[in-house]
């Protein structure tokens, strides 16, 4: 579904990324970790062109793109099917739930208003925050604007979504309802790609796990293989650290 092959990146001379490959197949829920500056988010950015990669292709659907000579009309047609989760919610502090869920129908999409809250509402129910729809942003806890912001991205109806650790700036009582929504998309077959240090969720949740470091994916494999004997030391050695720092 979404193939993207020799994507690179750079910052002035800093190569922040180098020549990335990934296939995400329909369904897929790709965990990407990695050490803090290793490029995750960069990456991230440049799929949904929230960053202009330098080079690469870009496949959609079946439809090639070329990374750095993306015209606007091709990134409105990609970002029609996809969607960003950010860390830090990103969501408008004079709207109201429902009126951060619609705002982008309205605006971008031209939808009629009453038609964009119908679909908002059953979006907030969906993240089980129907009850809020007319809460602030700041009437809310930080787990309840995160999933007032997934609502925002599940009622653009996108092919995937894009989550850059979406609970890392969370009080760790209040990641569960934020993983436990992210569990229930994947039982219903929401392609995801997901940055995330939530290591039980990587094992449990994602198909799939893409280790990046230093701007090169280190390792990459089924969830499964992948805890249970990564191939690289260097994998090995992060992994362990994160589960002492969970304990
Ligand atoms: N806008 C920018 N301008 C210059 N350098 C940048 C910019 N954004 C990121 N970088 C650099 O690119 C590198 C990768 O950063 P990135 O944010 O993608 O890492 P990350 O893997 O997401 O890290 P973290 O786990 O801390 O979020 C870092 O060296 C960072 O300083
Ligand atoms: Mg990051």
């Amino acid at each position: 579904m979404l193939r993207v092959r020799g994507l690179r990146k750079s910052f002035g001379s800093l190569e922040v990324l180098k020549n990335i490959d990934l296939d995400v197949n329909k369904g897929d829920v790709v965990a990407i970790l990695g050490p803090s500056g290793s490029g995750k988010t960069t990456f991230l950015r440049c799929l949904n062109f929230l960053e202009t990669a330098d080079a690469g292709s870009y496949t959609l659907d079946g439809k090639t793109y070329t990374l750095g000579r993306t015209s606007r009309k091709e990134i409105a047609e990609i970002r029609r099917k996809t969607a960003f989760v950010f860390q830090n919610f990103n969501l408008f502090s004079n709207m109201t739930a429902l009126q951060n869920v619609t705002e982008g129908l309205i605006t971008a999409r031209k939808m009629k208003r009453y038609q964009a809250e119908e679909i908002g509402r059953m979006a907030l129910d969906k993240v089980g925050m129907s009850e809020r729809a007319g809460y602030y942003p700041h009437q809310l806890s930080g787990g309840q604007q995160q999933r007032v912001a997934i609502a925002r991205a599940l009622a653009t109806n996108p092919e995937i979504i894009f989550f850059d650790e979406p609970t890392s700036a969370l009080d760790p009582e209040l990641t569960g309802e934020v993983l436990n929504v992210m569990r229930q998309l994947a039982g219903e077959g929401m392609t995801m790609l997901v940055v995330t240090h939530e290591i039980a969720f990587a094992r449990h949740v994602s198909n799939r796990v893409i280790f990046m470091d230093e701007g090169v994916v280190l390792e990459s494999g089924e969830s499964r293989g992948f805890f249970e004997a990564p191939g690289e030391k260097r994998v090995r050695e992060f992994l362990r650290a994160l589960e002492k720092r969970d304990v």
